[in-house]
């Protein structure tokens, strides 16, 4: 089986060597755990390191918040955008609001990611964060429908996506909606009990992996994970 390295210090080890090629892997955690840094980590790392064309789909905030956020890792992104190895897509959710179905909107999202992937010829797709969805369709049930749809659709593309999930906090909760893990391939959970950030594998589809918590530290250098060291199931909080 084909595997794709994360390039994140310490997280391919987790996973014997790489996430399997294709898999949809749900990355999940509260606020502040570190989502997006390690979302935004896994293209850059791919488009440095193995030349991984890369797609980030942010669901939040603006595009300069994001080039800002990298700037603050002193990643080049810039230079690896100019030769079309990393792009970054703000998924318009103000101004789907209007018109149309929310069922044709959402197809024609899907349809412009599709087009960008094969633009560039992406490998790598993250979608930051599926909890958007919860701000603009208020129905749970229509909400689950949509998300089941969009995250499924996602899964024909030729990539291995990462999508993010944002969680109360819970330690056994690894996703918003209860969709998101439903349809993921893998999940893996961040943790921050202050002042000690973790991580953990909670399932991976083809693959063995560790079962054990593992420290892992943001610096300006980005995420690094102490794959050898573990942290109690029960430090967690
Ligand atoms: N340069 C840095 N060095 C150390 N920690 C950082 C740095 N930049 C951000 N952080 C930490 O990362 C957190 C944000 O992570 P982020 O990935 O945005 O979280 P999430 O997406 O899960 O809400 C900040 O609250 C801060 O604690
Ligand atoms: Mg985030």
């Amino acid at each position: 089986m084909d595997r794709i390295k994360t390039g994140i210090p310490g997280l391919d080890e987790l996973v014997q060597g790489g996430i399997p090629e294709g898999s949809s892997v749900l990355l999940s955690g509260g606020s502040g755990t570190g989502k997006t840094i390690f979302a935004m980590q896994y293209i850059y790392q791919g488009a440095k390191e193995f030349e991984d064309p890369g797609l980030f789909v942010t669901l939040e905030g603006n595009l300069k918040n994001i080039t800002w956020n990298m700037q603050n890792f002193n990643w080049d992104i810039k230079s690896l955008q100019d030769k079309n190895l990393i792009k970054i897509y703000r998924l318009n959710l103000d101004s789907m609001r209007h018109q149309r179905s929310v069922d044709e909107q959402i197809d024609k999202e899907l349809e412009i990611i599709s087009q960008m992937v094969q633009e560039i010829g992406a490998k790598r797709l993250v979608v930051d964060t599926t909890s958007a969805f919860g701000v603009w369709v208020r129905e749970e049930g229509a909400l689950r429908g949509i998300l089941y749809r969009f995250t499924n659709a996602l899964k024909d593309l030729d990539c291995t996506t990462v999508l993010t999930s944002e969680t109360m906090g819970g330690k056994m909760q690894f996703s918003a909606f209860g969709v998101e893990e439903f349809v993921a391939d893998g999940v893996i959970a961040l943790y921050f009990t202050p002042p000690h950030r973790s991580v953990f594998v909670r399932k991976m589809r083809g693959t063995n992996h560790s079962k054990t918590v593992h420290p892992f530290d943001i610096s300006d250098a980005g995420i690094k994970i102490s794959s050898k060291d573990e942290i109690m199931w029960e430090a967690i909080k």
